[in-house]
C-alpha cells in the first residue's frame, strides 16, 4: 500500500528521514594542540547547515568528529540521536562522506567506483547495483562517463562523481568537505546547486564544509563560522551578508591594502 512519507529517498520508497546533528561542549586536542573548543552546535534534520572558516580552523577536524573518525576529547556528538563515537551508529544512521579530494579510484571506472559500496556491503544484485548507480549517474548528469577513469575526467566532473558515489549509498545525512576548491566559478555554481538541489529532491541533510562565501551565502540554511577552533557565530546567510563584527567582516569580505601588506604583518 502507497504511505505519504514526508521524505523521498532517490533510490528507494522506503522511508529514511532526514536526520539531525548536535555537538555538546565539543573539544578536540591533538597532544599539546587544541583544535576545537567548546564546540555546541544543533544541525536540523533536511538543513543545508555550510561551515566556514579560514584553513586549518578545524573545520576538516569537526566534519570528521560527525562521521565517527575522530573522537573528541570532551564532550558529544551525535547523529539522529545516537553517540557518533559509537561505531554501531554507522549501522544506524546512513552517512555520506564527499571527501576534499574526492577519493576516487582511478584504477576502477566511475561504474565500478560507484558500484564498489553496494558490493562491499551486498545491497543489491548486480542488476539492482545497475539500477541504482545508473541513477545516481543520471542525476548528475554523468552518464557517459560510467566506463571512464576518474583520471580521465576534469575536475568539475571528479567532484560529481564523487557525490554521485555518496548518493549511491542513500544516505539520511550527506557531508561534504570543501566540495568546490579548486573548481572554476561556474562549475562551483553547478556544484553549489547539485546540493541545493539534492537537499530539495531528497531531503537529506547537508553538513558542508567551505571557505567559498558564494556557496554559503546561496545555498546554506544556516552558516557557522570556525575560527582558531572557536565557533564565533551561527547565522542565516541574510545577516552575513553586512557582518558587523569586524573579525567576521574581514574573513568574509577581506579587504586587500596593497599599501599595508597583512603578509608583511605576518613576518614581523
Ligand atoms: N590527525 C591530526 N593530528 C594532529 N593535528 C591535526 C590532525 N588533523 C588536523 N590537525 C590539525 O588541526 C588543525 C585544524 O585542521 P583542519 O580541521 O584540517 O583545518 P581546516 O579548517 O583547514 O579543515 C590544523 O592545525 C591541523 O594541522
Ligand atoms: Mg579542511
Amino acid at each position: 500500500m502507497e504511505t505519504c512519507h514526508q521524505t523521498r529517498n532517490p533510490f528507494s520508497d522506503a522511508e529514511s528521514p532526514a536526520v539531525g546533528v548536535t555537538l555538546e561542549h565539543v573539544s578536540k586536542n591533538f597532544g599539546s594542540l587544541m583544535v576545537l573548543k567548546d564546540i555546541s552546535l544543533t544541525v536540523e534534520p533536511g538543513e543545508i547547515f555550510v561551515l566556514m572558516g579560514p584553513s586549518g580552523s578545524g573545520k576538516s577536524v569537526l566534519l570528521k568528529h560527525i562521521v565517527g573518525l575522530e573522537l573528541p576529547t570532551s564532550g558529544k556528538v551525535t547523529v539522529a540521536g545516537h553517540d557518533a563515537s559509537d561505531p554501531a551508529t554507522r549501522g544506524k544512521v546512513r552517512m555520506a562522506l564527499v571527501f576534499q579530494a574526492g577519493a576516487l579510484f582511478n584504477s576502477l571506472s566511475v561504474y565500478d567506483n560507484l558500484a564498489l559500496y553496494l558490493r562491499e556491503h551486498r545491497i543489491a544484485t548486480e542488476a539492482g547495483i545497475r539500477e541504482k548507480v545508473m541513477r545516481a549517474l543520471q542525476i548528475l548528469s554523468l552518464e557517459n562517463t560510467a566506463r571512464k577513469s576518474p583520471s580521465d575526467l576534469s575536475g568539475g566532473m571528479r567532484k560529481r562523481v564523487a557525490i554521485a558515489r555518496a548518493l549511491v549509498q542513500e544516505p539520511q545525512l550527506m557531508l561534504y568537505d570543501e566540495p568546490t576548491s579548486e573548481l572554476d566559478p561556474v562549475m562551483s555554481a553547478t556544484i553549489s546547486e547539485i546540493i541545493a538541489t539534492l537537499k530539495d529532491e531528497y531531503r537529506v541533510t547537508s553538513f558542508v564544509v567551505s571557505h567559498d562565501r558564494s556557496l554559503a551565502l546561496s545555498i546554506a540554511n544556516r552558516v557557522g563560522i570556525l575560527m582558531g577552533g572557536r565557533l564565533l557565530t551561527v547565522a542565516p546567510p541574510a545577516e552575513l551578508r553586512d557582518p558587523q563584527d569586524p573579525v567576521i567582516a574581514d574573513f568574509l569580505n577581506p579587504h586587500i591594502d596593497v599599501k599595508n601588506p597583512r603578509f608583511k604583518q605576518l613576518e614581523s
